[in-house]
């Protein structure tokens, strides 16, 4: 990839739903904060710099908690207040990125995501304004109205659950960023952003396995995973 590039995570969330008594990026997970995960693997994905959102008045926590991982990026390690959404968290953290043309973005609440999915959606970069990771959906999924009423069945062949890293040009990015507070709340993922604003989204295949730490359940499956990891 051509490229220079710079990776976003995005841990300036409460984790209300985990409820943890502490922002998500921060609970420990086999041993270590949730985003310390996404920044080993983007270190080992080569990513030269990073820049991370943390929760506004929470500097000192996540120096301490992530500090450690500055030397892994030769291009610099940042951390900045992230915003009310997570959408003014990219934007924040965006403005930080440095000269970069490429820019990944990564929840740090996936601590799973491999070093080589990050390597691959950077690379659909090449033929895209956006390349997103994604899985097949494994259940057939219906539209059904507030009667509970199915109206029909959507063709599951063509569905994909989308997930980070999403991979940006940057011109791109801030394009589609550069909107009302109102729509960017709405934004559940950056990507839509690019749809709204006509760019071109290229999907990016990936696997359940890279799934979004929300609940409590969820919480338990990745801690089992990651320790797997860690005694093997
Ligand atoms: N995020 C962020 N800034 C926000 C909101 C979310 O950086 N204002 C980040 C979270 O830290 C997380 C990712 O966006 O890594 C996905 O969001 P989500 O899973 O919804 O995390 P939370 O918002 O923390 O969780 P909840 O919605 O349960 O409070
Ligand atoms: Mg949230």
């Amino acid at each position: 990839m051509l490229l220079r590039s710079a990776a976003i995570v995005v841990a300036a969330g409460s984790g209300a739903r985990l409820g943890a008594g502490r922002p998500k990026a921060f609970v420990l997970l086999a041993g270590r904060p949730m985003a310390a995960w996404s920044l080993d693997a983007l270190a080992a994905a080569g990513i030269p710099r990073v820049v991370v959102a943390v929760p506004p008045g929470h500097g000192a926590v996540a120096e301490e908690a992530l500090g450690g991982a500055a030397g892994d990026f030769p291009l610099g390690f940042a951390l900045v207040e992230g915003g009310e959404t997570r959408s003014a968290s990219v934007r924040n953290a965006l403005a930080a990125a440095g000269d970069v043309d490429g820019v990944l973005v990564h929840d740090a609440a996936r601590p799973l995501a491999a070093p080589e999915l990050f390597m691959r959606t950077l690379a659909a970069l090449e033929r895209a304004d956006a390349a997103i990771a994604a899985a097949r959906v494994p259940d057939t999924v219906k539209e059904a109205g507030e009667d509970g009423l199915v109206v029909r069945t959507l063709d599951r062949s063509r569905l994909w659950a989308v997930q980070t890293p999403q991979a940006f040009r940057r011109a791109a990015l801030e394009a589609a960023l550069n909107v009302d507070a109102s729509v960017l709340a709405q934004a559940t993922d950056d990507a839509s952003l690019v749809e709204r604003a006509g760019g071109t989204v290229r999907v990016v295949e990936s696997s359940p396995a890279n799934f979004k730490v929300t609940t409590p359940h969820d919480l338990r499956v990745a801690e089992l995973l990651l320790g797997e990891r860690v005694r093997s």
